[in-house]
């Protein structure tokens, strides 16, 4: 692989012992997946920052880098954290947790990384063009950029974008070279996509058979930016799928040839199913929205649909803090509050300690939410469409 001088001079040490890790890390990186060289990354999009994925092992750690004088060289935006930084005591967040959390957003603010805490970096102030080369490691984030975008990007780890974010660059190989964008299996859509659910479903169905190669799919007549995102979060969580294409929607889809590729048909049949056996829950405890975060225009939704209900159960809507501020001056948060529910920013269903705060059976319209609460919250699952959930809580 080669390097600069300056590469090399910060592999041997001369700009601190911070950097040389860091730059060693990326450099293994590259000899592992045959790189020629380092790119210049314009963003970084650092995952592992909830005190419940990282715990005490991964506190020390940021902060010794913090101390040492670790410094992010580009725009570096955030992952969700465990709890809503501004509101967790409402939220009733053990304190023991909260502490942790913030000692976690501290490190990473003293290394000049955005405390965004959100898996919608492109819907928060982070949005890259088409063809920019990014470091991004959230798998939802990273499927919408690659794929609805046209950014590139590989399936970077917490430490590798990490480093990314310190050195500013990233090896040269996956998803950052045009020969392996190409489609690897073609998926022919036969079924009615209303709702981001549907999509969900369908990105469970794919990314199962997909097994980390990437879909091309036709049949799909229409879909809004919120429904793609749905899409790209559920393949990531099912089957590690990275990029996937869209006939006549994604920007890529035009360029690439589907002659030969193996089909892969799916109907409603297998959407209902999917629905089915991802619900392993019947009633209940609290609904929850916003897998991945939500965007204003989802959350203007839910706001115009329990504007003026009592709710029987709690509703939470999580998403960016940057989009809920937009969310308060339009009056959407106070309308959802007003009936009961919250629009909880900065954390999610799945990274906040949602089991022990009481909860056990938890109803999301997402596929990657549905997928991950059994295993990494305890939880039984209603998996549904949104009126549907909504009319559980009214
Ligand atoms: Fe985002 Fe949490 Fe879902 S990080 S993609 S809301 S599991």
């Amino acid at each position: 692989m080669y390097l600069t001088n300056a590469e090399e001079r910060i592999l041997a040490g001369e700009n601190g012992e911070v950097m040389e890790r860091m730059f060693r890390l990326l450099v293994r990186l590259g000899e592992i997946y045959g790189a020629d060289k380092m790119i210049p990354v314009s963003s970084s999009q650092v995952a592992g920052v909830s005190y419940k994925s990282i715990g005490d092992p991964g506190v020390e750690f940021l902060e010794d880098y913090a101390n040492r004088g670790a410094k992010a060289k580009i725009v570096t935006f955030l992952n969700p954290a465990g709890m809503d930084i501004e509101d967790w005591q409402k939220l009733n967040v053990p304190p023991g947790f909260a502490q942790k959390q913030l000692r976690i957003m501290n490190a990473f603010r003293k290394m000049g990384v955005v405390v965004s805490a959100t898996c919608t970096p492109y819907l928060a102030g982070n949005l890259p063009r088409f063809r920019e080369h990014i470091a991004w490691s959230e798998s939802s984030a990273i499927s919408f950029s690659n794929s609805v975008i046209g950014a590139r990007t590989n399936r970077e780890g917490g430490p590798s974008a990490l480093a990314a974010a310190l050195c500013g660059v990233t090896p040269n190989y996956g998803l950052h070279l045009d020969e392996n964008r190409k489609p690897q299996m073609l998926v022919q859509v036969d079924a009615k996509l209303d709702d981001s659910a549907d999509f969900g479903a369908l990105g469970y169905v794919v990314g199962k058979q997909a097994k980390n190669r990437i879909p091309y799919f036709k049949g799909i007549k229409d879909a809004d930016s919120d429904q793609l995102k749905a899409l790209g979060a559920s393949m990531a969580a099912s089957g590690a799928v990275a990029l996937y294409h869209v006939e006549n929607i994604t920007p890529e889809a035009h360029l690439m040839d589907t002659k030969g590729l193996e089909t892969l048909s799916v109907s409603e049949k297998e959407l209902d199913e999917t629905f089915s056996k991802l619900s392993t829950g019947k009633e209940p405890d609290i609904v929850i929205l916003g897998c991945p975060h939500s965007s204003l225009k989802e959350i203007m939704t839910v706001a115009g649909k329990v504007e003026g209900k009592k709710l029987k159960k709690p509703l939470w809507i999580c998403t960016s803090r940057m989009v809920k501020e937009a969310a308060n001056r339009m009056g959407f948060t106070q309308a959802i509050e007003a009936a009961g529910g919250k629009v909880v920013a900065d954390t999610c269903m799945v990274v906040a300690p949602i089991e022990d705060m009481g909860y056990k059976t938890t109803a999301v319209n997402s596929g990657k939410a549905a997928n991950y609460l059994p295993g990494f919250c305890k939880q039984s699952v209603v998996f549904s469409r949104i009126d549907t959930l909504l009319e559980k809580v009214t």
